[in-house]
This record gives structure tokens, C-alpha cells and sequence, in this order.
């Protein structure tokens, strides 16, 4: 059989859980932007991890189902195009199922739940109360099947927040060791090297946002839905001022010398023009006539900007008609991503020494 014509392009594989019916702020520097821009030069596929939904949302399934369609709306507002890019819905790729159990025998447990990204989570979202008893086996689990979500698609490149770095780590070690395993890449051989040397995975690497952590508008936490701290992507325009406004900073006078660091500047810095945002930076600093309200009310101006196109595009998609062209959107790209997702697993397969014939593709639904 015949490996998938290989793109041009290199590949990139990313995506979001809808645990959240909304994107906001921090998803988009994070890394929507950098999705939008590698759109053209890289063979891109989305993937809406909404198997992994269910790792803290198990008893609400149709919370899940929405938010799925939901996440499909946000990406086409944003300008995620599935003309160019490949979204690919988790739960219909039968591969990922499968490479997560395979994997999972090389990956130590004890490095599972010792995965800071993990660690974090369990905190955040309270899930350590009674030692562990709060969250399924599928919970740590999630972490195996990132890698698997990954690997399926054999990408270069993974767009993601700073906080999924340990994942990505963990994602680059198992390849490693499948390559090193099961295909004869010397221990020696360097992770770019990999493909070339005969592994079946190429060694992906994570590509952080242009802002790492956004912070939110309390200014002590990261930007979170829970949190209830975040501009929402389709928040309307009367509610990102509203929002921008009620920051506090501490700040009496348009006089007083500020801190560049507090949240209000790290918008300004995140958001603003690098000109604009230098100039405002300094008189704010030196207290040089500069009240929060102006600054308010400029960088709610420029959300807008930002904000507006796509709120007129996800408006367009709210109802049936846009919930029809999301279906279409995932069965075509459902059909795309297993095409390539069951070769990896065939390769993988063989290099287990478990290829004992061939089968049909997952049929798309
Ligand atoms: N865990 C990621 C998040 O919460 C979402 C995700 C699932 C993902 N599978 C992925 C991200 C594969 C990158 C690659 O944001």
C-alpha cells in the first residue's frame, strides 16, 4: 500500500477541549493567532479533543456535544479556514483510540501523574479533594492521548499555551523511544533527525504564543472561563469596554507614575500597536499626564477592531444553517484526518511487529 501523497507542506497538529462554550482573549494570543498565520505554509489539521471532555464533564454530554459545535463556530468566526486546514473531530478518529493504548505501554506511569500540566489541573479545578477519588482513570490518561492525538498526524509543529509544554514533552520522549524501539533510529541520532533516519514519527515541537500567559482582568491569574476573568472572543462591544473599565489598578491621577506591569499595561503591550503601546508605556511610568480612563477607553477601541469582524462572522453562524455547515465541516475533515491518521497507525503497527494485514479506513460519518 501507498503512503498519502506527501504535502508539500510540513504539518502541524493542534487543538482545544470544549470544557468552555467560549474562546476568549488568552486562547487567542496564545494561540489562535499563530494558527491563523502558519495557515498557508503549513498542512494544518485542528483537532476538538472532545473525548477528552469527558474526563471532567462525563455526567454532561450534551454540555459537550454543544460546546463541540460551539469551538467549530468559534474557529470559522476566528478565520480558521477548512478550505486550507483540516478539523478533525477526536471521538471519530478510531486510530487515536488505538495509538493511545499502544503508546501507553511506553510511557512510566509515575511520569504520568508527576506531569506538571497535570498537577496543575488537578489543583485548579479542585479535583485532589478526597486523594484522588474526584477524577477518573481517564483523567490522567488524557495526557497518553494527547500524545496519541499528536503522533496520529505526524506533525512538526504544535501550537499551543505555554502551559501545555509538559504534554508536548512527554509527546517528544514516547516518539523517541517508538522510533529508537521499533524502528532502528541509533539512541545517537538527534530528534531532527528522526524522520529521516527511518522513524515512523518525525519529533514534534511545541510553538508557543506570541503572549505566553495572558493575564486576566483580576491581573493575578491567567485568563480562564472559570476563573470568570476572560473577554470572550464574541463578548459584545458595550461588554469589552465594560469589562476594560472595571480593571482596577490603584492608580489616583493622571500624574501619578505607574506600574508598567500591572494588568491594564499588559494589555496595552499585548494589543496596541508596538508604537503606540512604547509610547503609552513610558508617559504612564513617568506619570506624564496620562489617566487609566484614556488608556481604558483607547484599548477598548482597539479590542474592538480586533473583535468586531469576527463577532459578525460567528453572529452569522448562530442557528441551524450554521450548525448544517459545521456538520459538513466535520464529516468532510473527519474523512481527510482519518485517511492520514490510520496510515500512522498502520506503520506504527508494522513496527510493532503487530501488522498482520490491512484494513478499511474508519468510515466517515
Ligand atoms: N489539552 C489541550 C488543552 O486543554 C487540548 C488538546 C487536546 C491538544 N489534544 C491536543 C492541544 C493535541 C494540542 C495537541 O488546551
Amino acid at each position: 500500500m501507498s503512503l498519502v501523497p506527501p504535502s508539500a507542506k510540513p504539518r502541524i497538529l493542534t487543538g482545544d477541549t470544549p470544557t468552555h462554550p467560549g474562546l476568549h482573549l488568552g486562547h487567542y494570543v496564545g494561540s489562535l493567532e499563530n494558527r491563523l498565520r502558519l495557515q498557508d505554509e503549513y498542512d494544518c489539521y485542528f483537532l476538538i479533543a472532545n473525548v477528552h471532555a469527558f474526563t471532567t464533564l462525563a455526567e454532561k454530554p450534551a454540555e459537550i456535544r454543544a460546546n463541540t459545535i460551539g469551538i467549530v463556530k468559534d474557529w470559522l468566526a476566528v478565520g480558521l479556514d477548512p478550505e486550507r486546514s483540516t478539523f478533525v473531530l477526536q471521538s471519530e478518529i478510531p486510530a487515536i483510540a488505538e495509538l493511545t493504548f499502544l503508546l501507553a505501554m511506553l510511557i512510566p506511569f509515575n511520569k504520568v501523574m508527576r506531569n506538571p500540566t497535570l498537577k496543575t489541573e488537578i489543583e485548579t479545578k479542585g479535583l485532589n479533594r478526597g486523594g484522588g477519588e474526584t477524577y477518573p482513570f481517564g483523567f490522567p490518561m488524557y495526557a497518553v492521548g494527547q500524545c496519541a492525538d499528536i503522533l496520529a498526524f505526524r506533525p512538526e509543529l504544535v501550537p499551543v499555551g505555554e502551559d501545555q509544554e509538559a504534554h508536548i514533552e512527554m509527546c517528544r520522549d514516547v516518539a523517541l523511544k517508538f522510533n529508537q524501539l521499533y524502528c532502528g533510529v541509533g539512541n545517537r541520532v538527534p530528534a531532527e533527525e528522526h524522520a529521516r533516519a527511518g522513524g515512523v514519527f518525525p519529533i514534534p515541537r511545541a510553538k508557543v504564543g506570541r503572549v505566553a500567559r495572558l493575564v486576566g482582568l483580576d491581573g493575578v491569574n491567567k485568563m480562564s472561563k472559570s476563573l470568570g476573568n476572560a473577554i470572550f472572543l464574541y463578548d459584545s462591544a458595550k461588554e469589552v469596554q465594560k469589562k476594560i473599565n472595571r480593571i482596577t489598578t490603584g492608580r489616583q491621577s493622571p500624574t501619578e507614575p505607574g506600574d508598567a506591569a500591572n494588568v491594564l499595561m499588559q494589555y496595552v503591550e499585548a494589543f496596541m500597536p508596538g508604537e503606540r503601546a512604547a509610547d503609552l508605556k513610558r508617559r504612564y511610568t513617568e506619570g506624564d499626564n496620562i489617566g487609566d480612563g484614556h488608556i481604558k477607553a483607547e484599548l477598548g477601541e482597539v479590542l474592538n477592531a480586533l473583535l468586531e469582524p469576527m463577532r459578525v462572522r460567528r453572529a452569522k453562524l448562530d442557528g441551524a444553517e450554521g450548525d448544517a455547515m459545521v456538520m459538513d465541516v466535520i464529516r468532510s475533515g473527519v474523512k481527510k484526518a482519518n485517511v492520514v491518521a490510520e496510515e500512522t497507525l498502520r506503520l506504527a503497527k508494522e513496527g510493532m511487529g503487530l501488522g498482520f494485514g490491512e484494513r478499511k479506513a474508519g468510515s466517515p460519518i
